[in-house]
């Protein structure tokens, strides 16, 4: 059995006053904190180990090697990849999805082609596909959502056919917080013979995640969402298809030989790993992901499953709230995005950190589908392992204090 109330005392952070209150922070899905672990592997790194990998005949080398090699290891058990060399560092899911487009899209598309992601996306699953159709002359198509912020699939056999190349979609909607059916949706996909893209960065960090069972053909993550260093993410793929795939950057680790003329690539995951990586990111991320297992990411589940019921329900209290997306748990991750009349969520983000509640406000990088749920931003409460039901008891009666207050000045 697992004491989340003790957790806090991992993250050391936690423990800070925000103008003089005791800091509560709903800001997870943006980035989470670290915990002293994650922070110690960094200095233990840099104070024991530091040196570059792949190529040093000496100790230090060899040692940080094997640090950041242990880091992929653990990171495919993590996601139950069937092969360590699936699993490709980069700077985060942003890289990790313009690495798929810029190599597999711009090899495998063309005119007649088209791309299928969905109304939920965040930026980072838009905008490189945009870029990419102008390039290959495919086309860009949308799944559409309903009111309540789930997929409408009711037209999907029209939207994904045989003409669809590649479906990139978020298993978790970081703007209203939707837990789409993903394993749905890429049957569908090898039912037309398109490759999948997941973007799991909202969904790897709170819950288990089996990509041999999910069968995509890659998934994208964030360390910084996981406990972990910014800078660091991953990118899983299916080792045929990264092996066949030309590299994204060049220069060197990547290559096998280099003369005056040309070059040849080395083997994955080397080919996707141009230049000196991020080693200390990366074993900070396999800290990370050692802390999540020893925890069980089914707990941290249902951790946040009953965090976020009761937030809901104290929240619909709230005089005039909105809640945006689905309302059921089963279909909606940690997270509550929120308007509340006349009062503009930026005013309410610094209302709340005048109490020492951190929130998100604004579009949440996922501007289309805010507006295409009637708002122009919105205030967003994301919950992680350490947050707790008194955090949410002092939040919503912060929220009615801001009522009172905005309605009085
Ligand atoms: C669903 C989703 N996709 C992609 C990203 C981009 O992640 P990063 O900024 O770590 O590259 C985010 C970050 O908020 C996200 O929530």
């Amino acid at each position: 059995m697992v004491d989340f109330k003790t957790i806090i005392k991992d993250f050391p952070i936690l423990k800070r006053r925000i103008n003089e209150n005791k800091l509560i922070y709903f800001d997870n899905a943006a980035t989470s904190q670290k915990p002293k672990v994650v922070i110690d592997a960094l200095s233990n790194f840099y104070s024991n180990n530091n040196a570059n990998i792949h190529r040093g005949v000496h100790t230090l080398s060899m040692e940080a090697t094997y640090l950041y090699d242990e880091a992929k290891e653990k990171i495919a058990e993590f996601i139950n990849a069937p092969n360590n060399n699936s699993i490709i560092f980069t700077r985060g899911t942003t890289e990790s999805l313009n690495l798929i487009a810029d190599s597999w899209g711009q090899s495998n598309l063309k005119e007649s082609d088209s791309i299928v992601i969905t109304e939920l996306e965040h930026h980072s699953n838009i905008v490189p596909w945009q870029e990419l159709i102008k390039k290959t002359k495919s086309k860009l198509r949308y799944i559409p959502i309903n009111t309540d912020g789930t997929l409408n699939l009711a037209n999907i056999n029209n939207i994904i056919t045989k003409n669809t190349k590649l479906i990139s979609m978020t298993h978790v909607s970081n703007g209203i917080g939707t837990i789409n059916n993903i394993k749905k949706i890429i049957k569908i996909a090898k039912s037309v013979g398109a490759t999948t893209v997941i973007d799991a960065a909202q969904s790897v960090p709170h819950m288990p995640i089996d990509v041999s069972d999910l069968d995509c053909d890659f998934l994208t993550f964030s360390g910084h969402k996981m406990l972990a260093p910014t800078g660091i993410g991953v990118l899983y793929g299916k080792k045929e298809l990264l092996e066949s795939m030309p590299p994204y950057q060049k220069g060197g680790d990547m290559i096998l030989e280099v003369t005056y003329d040309k070059a040849t690539w080395n083997e994955i995951p080397f080919k996707f790993e141009a230049g000196t990586p991020n080693i200390a990111g990366a074993i900070g991320l396999g800290a990370a992901t050692n802390y999540l297992m020893k925890i069980g990411m089914q707990n941290i589940r249902d951790h946040e499953i009953e965090i976020t019921k009761y937030a809901y329900n104290n929240l619909m209290n709230v005089d005039g709230i909105e809640i945006l997306g689905p309302e059921n748990t089963d279909i909606r991750a940690g997270l509550i995005s929120f308007n509340i009349p006349n009062i503009h969520p930026h005013d309410l983000g610094t209302f709340l950190d005048s109490k020492g509640i951190a929130i998100r406000t604004g579009h949440h990088c996922a501007m289309p589908l805010i507006k295409k749920l009637g708002h122009h931003s919105s205030a967003r409460a994301s919950f992680y392992l350490y947050n707790t039901n008194h955090e949410v008891d002092k939040f919503t009666a912060e929220i009615n204090n801001s009522i009172k207050y905005f309605n009085n000045v």
